[in-house]
């Protein structure tokens, strides 16, 4: 029944919209509680127009901000409604992550579920959820299966996020071309246009806010947009013919999310965005590990060697082979091996679209490589780079996650190097379009890319990806990923490379989505022969510490073997540190100037320490409160020299071991760029100890 309809409209159809539009001016709001009464929801129809506000512990976060989506097909869905019904629910209960930075999480929250009617024309229905938890909210839409509602075209959704004022914003910014591969500007919320989320605030009255989405399946990525003021608009990523979001009823959008904590610690103790995905659907997930991998891969950014064929091609035979006795020497569970496949030559990152999945180069034998590792108890590890051509990439899919399987090849990197918005796709007629990275056309092709390589056992690294939402616990194979300026910048970035700063950023921005692939673990931290106006800027303790500040459950050593063959004292470290944690526990936090955070190991009872600062020296100090009380351990301390300095002095590191216990209260002392990793294991009563909390003389090491 469409408006014009009405005047011939049955008398039971016309009782409907008397009542609905009563309802419209009588509505009150409808509030919602967190579990512990810290955060509030209100829903309000003001005038038909749906609304929220959010209030913690009485004050308020979010100040009232418009809610509804904006059809194609008949009037827009941001209006002229009431409330139809609402109801309440709750829920407590702990849940199991298969690998993680914790393994039993506590999902308690209140939610409520609104449902809107029109109170004019025909009566389309939409329905509105909140989750509300102590330590944050999420929200969606859900429009639901009805008559007169057929295919959706989303031309706008009207979320607004209206803050309480001119608040310190960490962005990137959105719609450009190099994807998430900015660095996070510092500055008021007044200087940004549209930005990425994760996004994060800090208030005047010290609250810290991230805004982020929650299980982003076929729907478009949301970044925001300040047009005035301080409210946020969202703003999609659009297909190349503007409409955003192509669906059919029923039809239900990603959690949009609002973390809100007293500490910025308090952002990354946050499981909001897991919480809000759906349980694990692989009923098998025992093939699936938590590794540490090295492979042929900075010596291609460096320039020593080349993905193309050629006399300094760097995936041969010969090469993957040292690669693979090296990890096999050190413990590594995989190899990854980048260049090893036919479609490389020429200009491979302006867009290629004749790359082979299956074909190695002639001087790479896969098969056989295969085979030698898997003999030495190491793992390939497969790498798809696309370059952006993701039909040629889909077409082979299938083969290529097979052989994959057939080969024991168990984790693959997959790349999507292309400008933010030249994807090309190719429609029903035949005519190609050039599609962003982050619009639904490419979410799709992301979750395809998760659930075919699932189906072949794979576990997944992506780069260039879509933004993490949470999906690892829908989908336990999609381990890491980058989207964010990782350690290659250092390789060639010049000017525009990673500053001590970055990684004092990065857990409060980009990590809060989820795990990166930041590939540290350089030990040759200038390398001036290969590429003179590059360098690392940190120290050599603070390459060690990124181990355990920035959370993967995939983490690279990405130095090459001699440069930690070099080093032997530090590099106990990288090969010591596990990639699955049974806790995590930030010590210290100040987003963009230092953080330390405490991991528990999964399979023992060792705790590991990362502690980080930007270009400011400062000593930080420890409180070990969380090991068990009444138990000796061991600290194995790798810190700053005294002198260390990220410019001036990198290699400066102490390697010492002191006895500790749950009472101790550990300095860490970090220098301009520096930092400090720490292995915590309990004392055997054979270990020869020193005999107090006095350290032996610390040993500067190479
Ligand atoms: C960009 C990725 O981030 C990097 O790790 C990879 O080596 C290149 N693409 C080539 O695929
Ligand atoms: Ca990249």
């Amino acid at each position: 029944m469409s408006r014009n309809l009405l005047a011939s409209a049955t008398p039971i159809a016309l009782c409907v919209f008397c009542l609905l539009s009563t309802l419209v001016a009588a509505a009150p709001p409808v509030e919602v509680q967190s579990p512990g009464n810290v955060l509030k929801v209100t829903f309000e129809l003001k005038e038909g127009v749906p609304t929220y506000r959010v209030s913690r512990l009485g004050r308020p976060v979010i100040e009232t901000s418009k809610l509804g989506l904006v059809l194609q097909q008949g009037p827009d869905l941001d209006r002229g409604f009431a409330i139809a019904s609402s109801r309440t629910s709750s829920v407590d209960e702990t849940w199991t992550q298969v690998w993680g930075e914790k393994t039993r999480i506590r999902d308690r929250h209140n939610e409520l579920r609104i449902e809107l009617a029109e109170a004019a024309g025909d009566p389309r229905r939409l329905q509105i959820i909140f989750r509300v938890f102590d330590d944050g909210i999420g929200f969606r839409y859900h429009i639901p299966a009805q008559t007169g509602v057929g295919p959706i075209e989303i031309m706008n959704e009207a979320t607004q996020f209206a803050f309480t004022g001119d608040h310190r914003a960490w962005w990137i910014p959105a719609f450009e071309p190099n994807r998430y591969e900015y660095h996070y500007t510092d500055s008021p919320l007044s200087q940004t246009t549209k930005v990425h989320t994760p996004v994060t605030f800090q208030t005047a009255d010290g609250l810290y806010l991230s805004i982020h989405e929650a299980a982003l399946v076929d729907f478009a990525s949301m970044t925001l947009w300040r047009k005035a003021g301080n409210t946020f608009d969202v703003a999609l990523v659009p297909w190349s013919d503007g409409v955003l979001v192509r669906g059919q009823a029923p039809m239900t959008s990603p959690w949009r999310t609002i973390q809100i904590a007293d500490s910025p610690g308090g952002l990354i103790d946050s499981y909001l965005i897991l919480n809000l995905n759906e349980p694990n659907k692989l009923r098998d997930a025992s093939w699936i590990k938590p590794a540490k991998y090295v492979g042929i891969w900075w010596e291609l950014h460096l320039g020593i060697t080349t993905w193309n064929s050629g006399p300094r091609h760097g995936a041969t035979t010969e090469n993957a082979r040292r690669y693979i006795d090296f990890a096999a020497k050190h413990g590594f569970d995989g190899v990854l091996v980048e260049g090893w496949n036919l479609g490389w030559d020429g200009e491979w990152w302006l867009g290629k679209t004749d790359i082979r999945f299956t074909e190695p180069y002639p001087d790479y034998d896969l098969v056989a490589l295969a085979d030698y590792a898997r003999q030495r108890g190491v793992r390939l590890i497969g790498h798809h780079e696309t370059a952006g051509g993701v039909e040629n990439y889909e077409r082979q899919m299938e083969d290529a996650f097979a052989l994959c399987q057939k080969l024991g090849i168990r984790a693959v990197k997959t790349g999507y190097v292309a400008h933010g918005q030249s994807i090309q796709r190719t429609d029903e007629a035949g005519r190609t379009h050039k599609e962003w990275h982050h619009g639904q056309y490419m979410v799709r092709h992301y979750q395809k890319v998760v659930e075919t390589a699932a189906r072949y056992q794979v576990m997944l690294n992506v780069h260039e990806p879509i933004k993490d939402t949470g999906l690892r616990r829908t989908w336990p194979n999609m381990l890491t990923r980058e989207g964010a300026c990782g350690m290659e910048y250092d390789a060639w970035g010049g000017d525009n490379r990673n500053r001590p700063d970055h990684t004092t950023v990065l857990p409060f921005t980009r990590l809060l989505a989820g795990p990166m692939d930041f590939t540290p673990g350089i030990f040759d931290l200038t390398y001036e022969e290969h590429r003179p106006n590059d360098r690392v800027s940190t120290t050599l303790a603070k390459q060690l510490a990124l181990y355990v500040v920035l959370y993967s459950p995939l983490h690279m050593a990405a130095d090459l073997p001699q440069n930690y063959e070099a080093r032997p004292g530090p590099f106990q470290f990288i090969k010591d540190v596990p990639t699955d944690w049974d806790d995590t526990i930030v010590l210290h936090a100040r987003i963009g100037d230092f953080v330390t955070i405490a991991r528990k190991d999964r399979n023992s009872d060792d705790w590991y320490i990362g502690s980080i600062t930007d270009q400011d020296p400062r000593t930080l100090e420890a409180h070990l409160s969380f090991l068990d009380a009444g138990r000796p351990y061991i600290a194995e301390i790798y810190r700053d020299g005294g002198d260390a300095d990220w410019e001036k002095n990198p290699y400066a590191i102490v390697i010492e071991e002191k006895r500790v216990s749950s009472t101790t209260k550990l300095p860490l002392p970090l220098a301009p760029g520096g930092g400090a990793a720490i292995r915590l294991r309990p004392a055997t009563p054979t270990a020869t100890l020193p005999a107090s909390d006095a350290p032996p003389k610390p040993a500067e090491v190479r």
